[in-house]
């Protein structure tokens, strides 16, 4: 008999993503969180010194998250994701690939609109202070409202999809206890 049938269903050791997929996804994540907050508090500020600064930071760290994305869709094509488990229901495998799919969205998309609501409005985009960003769209105030529209409308879409991200996580994690979260988590499989 192999390891594996000797083994039920929820216990069978399942793989690992790579490395370099583990580690820019919790960069990201963390990135992520940073964003939103600055995002926020830019949006909150009651004075302007400290709107000008949250948004620098923002936008700053929103681009880096945009560069990493094609670091992280180039590391998941490099080796092949880790199959999961066999007893999920295909009704969350399917909801957990439309979940990924659209998260992907999300972080091409938010610096994308992100950097038309300012750029179109003929606002320089510095990085970190440090640099500005090329000048890449002729200044218009409709594109650079709609852009605006969509990049604070689409937050709570954002937000909706992050929850179900987690919550799916975890319920994997403690109730089911399938190793799902482990194929994310750095380190050596337990
Ligand atoms: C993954 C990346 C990003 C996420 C998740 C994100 C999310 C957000 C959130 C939650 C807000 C607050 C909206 C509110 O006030 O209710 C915001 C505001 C804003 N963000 Fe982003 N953002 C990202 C990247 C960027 C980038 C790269 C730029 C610019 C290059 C940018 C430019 C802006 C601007 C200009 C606002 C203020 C919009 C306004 O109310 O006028 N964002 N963003």
């Amino acid at each position: 008999m192999t390891p594996a049938a000797e083994t039920p269903a929820a216990e069978t050791p399942i793989g690992k993503f790579s490395p370099a997929m583990i580690w820019i996804h919790w960069i990201v994540a963390a990135l992520m969180i940073v964003t939103i907050v600055y995002g926020l508090v830019s949006g909150y500020a009651t004075t302007s010194e400290l709107t000008q600064s949250a948004m620098l930071v923002h936008q700053s760290v929103g681009t880096v998250i945009f560069i990493l994305v094609f670091a992280r869709v180039a590391a998941r094509f490099m080796r092949p994701v880790p199959p999961l488990p066999p007893g999920m229901p295909q009704y969350q495998k399917v909801a957990a690939a439309i979940t990924h799919v659209l998260l992907y969205a999300a972080l091409v998309a938010f610096p994308i609109t992100g950097y038309l609501s300012l750029a179109s409005r003929g606002r320089a985009v510095s990085m970190f202070g440090l640099f500005d960003l090329p000048r890449m769209v002729p200044r218009s105030l409709s594109t650079a409202a709609t852009a605006t529209d969509l990049h604070v409308i689409a937050q709570w879409a954002l937000y909706a999809l992050i929850a179900l991200h987690v919550v799916a996580a975890l319920y994997h994690q403690f109730v089911v206890k399938d190793g799902v979260l482990m194929r994310m988590w750095p380190g050596r499989r337990p």
